[in-house]
């Protein structure tokens, strides 16, 4: 071998651990950062299932929980919010849910598993702004004097009936979408997760 391929195989030995040496630095100082973080944490970090518990949610109420950096909303709907959705359905995009936007056990009526239980990604199918509640029925800041209660998103005026659904001319889209989900019990509701797998 002569001088100069010596020279380009120490060459390529002193690169090769120098780049070791980097690798092994690196890898200590991300340990301290993954070590500090809590199971919960790190669980939601990967987009892990989040359980809800609702036994506090009032007739009329909404809760918010995080799913994956996402809001989702759970309603406890009344009789009166129940009976809203029907007198709208004329009035909406996607009526029956025909859009792949719910999973397939939550293609019905009330977009839910329990008709009193709205659970719903609160943002926006346009550009996804995070729609505001606007339960009250009839006229008031924004909404018009037939207005049946919903959500109004803030950014370009795209209104949702009280199971997300979008009303017709608007520039949102899809109805707002439904997580996977399931009862682990009458008061608690595991979010991301269902009995198919999802
Ligand atoms: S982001 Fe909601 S209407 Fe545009």
């Amino acid at each position: 071998m002569s001088n100069q391929e010596k020279m380009s195989c120490e060459r390529r030995r002193l690169i090769a651990a120098t780049a070791a040496v980097g690798g092994v630095g690196a890898l200590a100082a991300a340990v301290p950062f993954v070590s500090s973080m809590l199971p919960s944490e790190r669980a939601k970090a990967a987009g892990a299932a989040v359980e809800a518990d609702i036994s506090k949610l009032e007739v009329g109420q909404m809760m918010t929980v995080e799913w994956r950096g996402k809001p989702v909303w759970i309603l406890r709907r009344s009789p009166e919010m129940l009976e809203s959705l029907a007198k709208v359905e004329g009035e909406l995009s996607d009526p029956a849910s025909e859009r792949k936007q719910q999973p397939e056990y939550c293609k019905n009526a009330t977009r839910s598993l329990k008709p009193e239980i709205m659970v719903a990604v609160g943002i926006c199918t346009h550009l996804g702004c995070s729609p505001s509640s606007k339960f009250k029925q009839g006229a008031q800041e924004g909404m018009s004097a037939d207005w049946k209660g919903g959500f109004l998103c803030p950014c370009h005026g795209s209104t949702f009936d009280l199971a997300g659904r979008v009303f017709k001319n608007k520039p949102a889209p899809d109805n707002l979408e439904v997580p996977p989900h399931r009862y682990l019990s009458d008061t608690r509701i595991l979010i991301g997760e269902d009995t198919q797998g999802a």
